[in-house]
């Protein structure tokens, strides 16, 4: 049988910060981490901070879900028309309080990130589809397949509604992870300004 939601929890607003620490946690090591915290001690302790807004609007327009109430896995779904969040809604989610945490050093740092997803995300993916915003998987859980337990359920629902999925990764053992599962590369670079490699992946229904 298929996975589907019933394999997994829908999270709320009480998950929030138990989640942002298992993200911050699962995220240490990450590209995008580094450059924004290339400080290995202010990453640990910072890094958290901006899952706070992600989770916030996942669970306020799209869908949140965990592998259990141990939250060893934690899945953030945008749904189509909400995958692109505006100025109100950020600091509707606590953009500002975000901001203050994270530190102005780290955002500047962090800039030609953002300056390069939001609109590769537009031209790559004009259309309506899902879009998987974060997966983090505790790292002593990881390779138990709790990763792929909320890619498989979401993938069977999205299906029945014949829409396709948008992700983004910034390394290459997660491009291969997520091919296993249809997602294609739509476009890969090293984000200019940076030394962040990042692939653009879709998973088209059809
Ligand atoms: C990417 C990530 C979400 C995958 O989650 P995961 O729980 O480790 O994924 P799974 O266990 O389902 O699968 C991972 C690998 O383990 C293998 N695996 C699954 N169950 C296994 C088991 N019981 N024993 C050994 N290997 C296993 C899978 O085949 C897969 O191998 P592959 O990538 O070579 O195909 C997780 O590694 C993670 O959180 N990474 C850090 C943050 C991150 O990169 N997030 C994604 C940003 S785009």
């Amino acid at each position: 049988m298929k996975p589907d939601l019933d394999s997994i929890i829908s999270l709320t607003k009480e998950h929030i910060k138990p989640s942002c620490e298992v993200s911050g946690r699962t995220f240490q090591d990450y590209p995008t981490s580094i450059l924004m915290f290339p400080d290995e001690i202010e990453r640990k302790e910072k890094i958290k901070f901006g899952f706070e807004m992600i989770l916030k609007y996942g669970i306020l327009r799209g869908e949140v879900y965990a592998t259990s109430p141990n939250l060893e896995g934690i899945a953030v779904w945008l749904p189509p028309k909400k995958v692109h969040q505006s100025i109100w809604s950020l600091i509707r989610c606590g953009g500002f309080h975000v901001m203050r945490k994270t530190g102005l050093k780290a955002m500047k740092k962090g800039k030609p990130l953002h300056d390069y997803m939001g609109p590769a995300h537009k031209r790559l993916v004009p259309f309506d589809h899902w879009y998987l915003q974060s997966i983090a998987v505790e790292p002593e859980e990881q390779r138990k397949g709790y990763g792929g337990l909320l890619l498989k359920a979401m993938i069977t629902k999205i299906d029945r509604e014949g829409l396709p999925i948008y992700l983004e990764t910034n390394t290459e053992k997660n491009v291969s992870f997520y091919q296993n599962y249809g997602f294609k590369v739509v476009e890969h670079v090293i984000v200019p300004k940076t030394e962040v490699p990042f692939w653009c992946m879709l998973r088209n229904n059809s």
